[in-house]
Parts: C-alpha cells; structure tokens; sequence
C-alpha cells in the first residue's frame, strides 16, 4: 500500500473540473522537470541511480562512528540538516550515538550547551555544507574542530566525515588537506531535495536506521510518480500540486501541515523548508506553517477554526504506528473515561484527526489528508520523493523556479556588511 490522497475535505472548494482543467498545465510542468536545463533535478532519479558502492561507503563509515562515538555532531543548516532531523524524530528503534544538531543557529548558549554534553564522551563529527561555506555550520565546525584537536589530537580526523560538493568550496579543500572521511553531494542536488544522498544517508545510518529500505520506499515513489506520463490528474503527487495551484488561486495563503504524531514534527519542518524556499518567489507560493495536534488544538486551534480565512491544512495521517496500547480497563469508571475501555489509542488518534479535519472544513479551511500506510523507513522514502516531486511541480505551476533560492542572500550581506566581512561594503557583496 502506498500513498492515499484523500479528498473528502476540500469539498466545496476544488471541483472536478478544476482539476480537469489542470491536465494540460501538469503535462507542461513534467516536460519541463524532465527537460535537461542546467538546473539541479538530480534528485528526481537518485532513488534508482543510487548503487550498491556509495550505500556500503556509508554503511561502512556509519559503522565506525556507531562503534566508535558516544555523540555525532551533525554540522549543517537548512537542507543540510533538516532531511536526516525528519527522519531521526520519525523512525523508530535508533541504537546508535546520540546525535546532537548544530550549526543550525549561532546561538551562544545553545552551542555552549551541545559542547558541555561532549565532556567526558567520544565524539564523532558530520560537517555538512554543499557551498563549504556557510557561515553558521562553518562557526559551529571552527568551535568543534578546535574541541576534537584537544582532546584528541592526531587521532582527530578519524572521526570527522565531512559530507561537500565533489569539488569545490573551502570543506572540500579542508578536507583534503586534513584528511578527512568524505561524501559527496551531486552537483545536480540542491540542498533542500538532498535528503537521500549523503547528506541524509550517513546521519540516518549512523542512528542505527536501514538506508536500503529508505532508498526502497524512494525507488517505489519513483516509480509510482515520477515514472508514469500518463493520467497526471491520478497520480497523486501532480494532483496535490492542482489542488494547492488551485487553493492559492483562490485567495488561500497559508499550508499548514498538520501531524497527530510527535515522530512527524521534523517532518512537517523538512516540508516548511521544501516549500518556503522552492515556491516562496516572485511574491507567490502558500506560506508553509506547520502545527502538531492535539497540542495546538489547544492554541492555533482556535484561529484556524475562526480567524481570518487563509488556510489550506495538509494533513499528514498514518494508517498503522506500529504502536498496540489501548485505553485500560480499571474496574471503575471514575474518570469518565469507560466508554473507551479497551480501545486503542491509535483508533482514537485518527478519530480525532478525522473530527478536526471536518470541523476546520467546515470553518473554511480545506484540508487534504495525506495517508501513509506505516511508521517505517520505506514509507519515510517515499513521502520525501513524493513531497519532493510535487512541490517541483507546485513550482512550475506557480511560474517560479523551484530550485533557487535568491532571497536567502539578502541576510546574509547585511550580516557580511555589519561583522565586516573582507569584500562587502555597502549592501553589495563583492
Ligand atoms: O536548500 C538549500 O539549498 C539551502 O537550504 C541549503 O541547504 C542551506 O542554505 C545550506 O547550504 P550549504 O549546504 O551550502 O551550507
């Protein structure tokens, strides 16, 4: 079983003929994502170009850090990190070091922090940068290299991995000259749809979770979404991307990506970054939000039920958790509580998802539940290539190039400007 969209709650707000009238427009975005032009889509046939060599090279290298670290820092910011932070929150069964993100923030306190955790237990250390030089992880790298160069000396590049662009950029010259471990990112795979190379790959693997599967339920996904050219309104990743085109179209501005699993929340952040930086351009694109439910029942919940009406909900929805605990049978029935004895909590959990969709739908927030069969590695592949796929579409749709990302810049030349980087003056970066 794979992927199911459910559309039962945008009723009344995407019709058949909308939809319909999509076909031609999807055929043009697939030509188009399938049309060789200098931009980085790698990422759409890695599922089944990835071989055997490069996932024994991380198995092997994951192998070491598990059997050599108490903690992987994992160094990276953006879609050099999100992408193994969505997976390590959702897989179950991590046996590996503990892994520690940072590189994410320049916050002192919270890199002070991640460094009094190293006291006293081995380290090893994933540097993640396409460009090698972004100025967060490289702060983070500086702060932990001198760290690794106390406290073990020599010995220190043994247990760096330093995961770049094939051949250029600073932490690729480091590391050539340090002698690192290092992993490759193609250059035809920008930083956001890098989940599956070694960006993702190595920090999943070194949690202790199975790659071949991840890359399995990838390769299904390829299959079932990418490879099909026909009957695009029935392929579920080009329909979501119709039926977002269409919400936008109609005044919605906010995708609030929804969960009733806390093993989904770095999930729902790896798609606000998907889809904030591919479509949010040209002063177009939904704005991605996400909320985990039941919590913000308690507090967004209110404003998506009543306030001001901009909201399309994606919510993402898991047939079996794995997870079999059910309401106690007490004897009593104190709490209220007896007419769910013996019930499962996954039952009620959906139930809940199901009463909440219908309730926001019928406050005027559309919402398209997301159905994905498990909890488990092959699932987790298949909704990264899904999402991937369809937001590249959502992106031909809206008219925008979905693999750049000019705006990011910005920030960083009034930083540049202000700590007086050599080269910038002015707003202008040399
Ligand atoms: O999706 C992207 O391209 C970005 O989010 C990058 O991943 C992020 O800016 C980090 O860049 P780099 O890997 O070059 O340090």
């Amino acid at each position: 079983m794979s992927l199911i969209l459910d559309e039962q709650f945008l009723s009344g707000f995407v019709t058949q003929s909308e939809l319909d009238a999509y076909t031609g427009r999807l055929a043009a975005a697939r030509e188009r994502l399938h049309t060789p032009d200098g931009q980085p889509k790698g990422w759409r046939t890695l599922p089944c170009d990835t071989g055997e060599e490069l996932l024994s090279a991380v198995e092997t290298a994951a192998r070491t850090i598990r059997e050599e670290a108490d903690i992987l820092l994992v160094i990276g910011i953006g879609g050099s990190y999100l992408g193994a932070k969505a997976a390590l929150d959702f897989l179950p069964g991590a046996n590996g070091p503990e892994v520690l993100f940072l590189g994410n923030d320049m916050s002192p306190s919270h890199l002070s922090e991640v460094l009094s955790r190293c006291e006293g237990r081995e380290i090893a250390v994933n540097v993640i940068s396409k460009s090698g030089s972004t100025t967060e992880p490289a702060i983070a790298f500086r702060l932990v290299l001198e760290l690794m160069q106390r406290r073990y000396g020599s010995e220190a590049a043994r247990r760096i991995w330093c995961t770049t662009d094939p051949a250029s950029g600073i932490l690729r010259q480091m590391c050539e000259e340090e002698g690192w471990g290092r992993f490759e990112i193609p250059r035809d795979v920008g930083g956001r749809f890098s989940v599956l190379t070694p960006v993702g790959l190595l920090p999943i693997a070194a949690a202790g979770h199975d790659i071949r599967a991840l890359m399995e339920g990838a390769r299904t996904a390829q299959r079932l979404y990418d490879e099909p050219d026909h009957d695009l309104l029935l392929n579920p990743a080009y329909r979501y991307a119709a039926i977002q085109d269409i919400l936008s179209r109609k005044g919605k501005s906010v995708e609030l990506f929804g969960a009733y699993e806390p093993f989904a929340s770095g999930l729902s952040l790896w798609l606000i970054q998907l889809y904030g930086e591919s479509c949010g351009k040209d002063g177009k694109g939904l704005f991605p939000a996400s909320a985990q439910f039941s919590t913000d029942l308690h507090s967004l919940g209110q404003y998506i039920q009543e306030g001001q009406r901009i909201l399309c909900e994606t919510v993402l929805d898991f047939a079996d958790t794995g997870c079999g605990l059910t309401v106690p049978v007490l004897g009593s029935d104190h709490d209220g509580l007896g007419y769910l004895e013996g019930r499962s909590l996954g039952e009620i959990n959906r139930i809940a998802l199901m009463a909440t969709a219908e309730a926001h739908w019928n406050g005027g927030v559309p919402v398209t539940l997301v159905t994905a069969p498990r909890r488990d590695a092959q699932t987790l592949g298949e909704l990264f290539y899904f999402f991937e796929l369809s937001c590249a579409v959502s992106g031909y749709l809206l008219g925008i190039n979905p693999f750049d990302q000019p705006g990011v810049e910005q920030y960083k030349r009034n930083m540049f400007r202000l700590l007086g980087k050599p080269g910038y003056t002015g707003t202008e970066a040399k």
